[in-house]
């Protein structure tokens, strides 16, 4: 594998692999890398004939009361893992050369970018889509892959994608979960042994939501309220949000009826944890 930092080297290697007609697969990540972020990595395997893996901790989609400077780091064996897997290229710019003085171009997708997440993440997804359209202009991938843990994220990916006339086919992923429920995350890293078993809440909710419309509930205030009391029965858990919203659109939905996004964020101590189910009517 090799390991590239520099922009117009990533450029020019990626410009020679189009050049020979040769498709190359990308999967942007923060690393601190985990099975959910290597099934990406699998899922291009399997069908492209090269594969970039970016490790950027994009300043630009954290709050300035966020956890950049505290985000997990672990270049060394995110870059074992990546080489194991029989990636072709690890891209780690850097941030002076993704951002250099005098930067100004953001990209804004409107109406998506301000429910669910953006609600109480301001500005996180005009850094999300800024990087990931920066990174696509530097890669130039045929397929890029996101996991559906960010369904927002991969909604707004597409949209981008779409609006911008982009040649790039996005792929979503399964979430990939512990045995026990809760989502692969990096930031699980955060939480005490306490707070890691308190996580599980998030799941147990969601799966609680699923066997009821299972059993025929249709009404999304039912739900909704009865994810609420699963999650407020754990007293380490605080609810940000528990929404059920239109997956093409983020507007909430009264009934599941066609196919529902209930998404959640939950803080455990100090640590923002995201998960959700598709439900369908
Ligand atoms: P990061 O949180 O590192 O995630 C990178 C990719 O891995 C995302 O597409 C995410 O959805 C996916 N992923 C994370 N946990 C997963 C899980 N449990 N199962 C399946 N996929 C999972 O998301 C970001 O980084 C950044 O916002 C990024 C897109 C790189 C832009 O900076």
């Amino acid at each position: 594998m090799k390991t590239v930092t520099s922009i117009p080297g990533m450029e020019d290697l990626a410009r020679q692999w189009r050049k020979d007609g040769r498709r190359i697969g990308f999967v942007p990540t923060m690393g601190y890398l985990h099975e959910g972020h290597l099934s990406l990595v699998r899922a291009s395997k399997g069908r492209d004939d090269i594969t970039v893996v970016s490790i950027f901790i994009n300043p630009t989609q954290f709050g300035p009361n966020e956890d950049f400077k505290e985000y997990p780091r672990d270049l060394g064996k995110d870059s074992a893992y990546l080489g194991q897997a029989g990636v072709d290229v690890l891209f780690c710019p850097d941030a002076a050369e993704v951002y250099p003085p005098g930067y100004r171009t953001y990209v804004e997708v409107e109406g998506l970018q301000d429910r669910l997440c953006g609600k109480s993440r301001p500005g996180h997804f005009r850094g999300v889509a800024t990087i990931v359209l920066k990174l696509f202009e530097i890669v130039g991938p045929a397929r890029a892959y996101f996991g559906a843990k960010d369904a927002q994220q991969v909604l707004i990916i597409r949209r981008m994608a779409a609006d911008l006339n982009l040649e790039v086919e996005v792929v979503t992923c399964p979430i990939v979960r512990e045995p026990d429920g809760l989502a692969l995350s990096s930031r699980n890293a955060y939480l005490s042994p306490d707070q890691r078993k308190a996580a599980r809440v998030l799941s147990t909710s969601l799966r609680w939501a699923e066997k009821a419309a299972g059993a025929g509930e249709r009404d999304a205030g039912r739900l909704l309220a009865g994810i609420r009391s699963v999650i407020e029965a754990e007293p380490l858990a605080r609810i940000d949000y528990v929404e059920a919203v239109d997956p093409g659109t983020l507007e909430p939905v009264a009934e599941v009826r066609a196919e529902v996004l209930v998404a959640l964020a939950v803080f455990v101590g100090s640590t923002r944890l995201i998960d959700n189910i598709r439900l369908r009517g």
